[in-house]
């Protein structure tokens, strides 16, 4: 199976884990939740939820939490095949703009997952992210 393929099982699982990794948001400005799982090219899941702040501009995004979570208990050497990202309101919801740049650092052939206008989107990460800055 070619690198970036990722069977629909793993996406349902993927789906799952994000959607119990929201339930810890801490998202009590915006009230809207997110939750984001992470597969690793190890085969390991990672989780993460939003966590915002009184002063608004220091809140982290669930894509962020989960990568950070990762890199936290791995080290940097990790390498995320597929993300997904889902929210408590069922509105579409693709990564942000920081998160994507993050994605890209330790997914460079990463595919999302997320809620499009029509529903269940997949994208590779430079689709969503042309031009993704890298050092070296
Ligand atoms: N948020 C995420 O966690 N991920 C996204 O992909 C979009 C936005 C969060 C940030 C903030 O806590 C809330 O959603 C509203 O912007």
């Amino acid at each position: 199976m070619p690198k970036q393929e990722v069977t629909s099982g793993t996406q349902k699982k993927l789906l799952r884990v994000a959607k119990q990794a929201l339930r810890h948001a801490h998202a009590p400005y915006s009230k809207f939740r997110v939750g984001a799982a992470i597969l690793l090219s190890n085969g390991k899941i990672f989780s993460g939820c939003n966590v915002e702040n009184a002063s608004y501009g220091m809140t982290n995004c669930a894509e962020r939490t989960a990568i950070f979570s990762a890199v936290a208990a791995l080290g940097p050497k990790i390498e995320i095949r597929a993300l997904s990202v889902v929210n408590d309101q069922g509105v579409p919801c693709s990564p942000c703009g920081a998160c994507r740049q993050v994605i890209y650092e330790f997914g460079p052939d990463a595919i999302v997952f997320f809620q499009g206008a029509e529903g269940l989107k997949q994208a590779h990460i430079t689709q969503l992210l042309p031009e993704g800055f890298r050092l070296q």
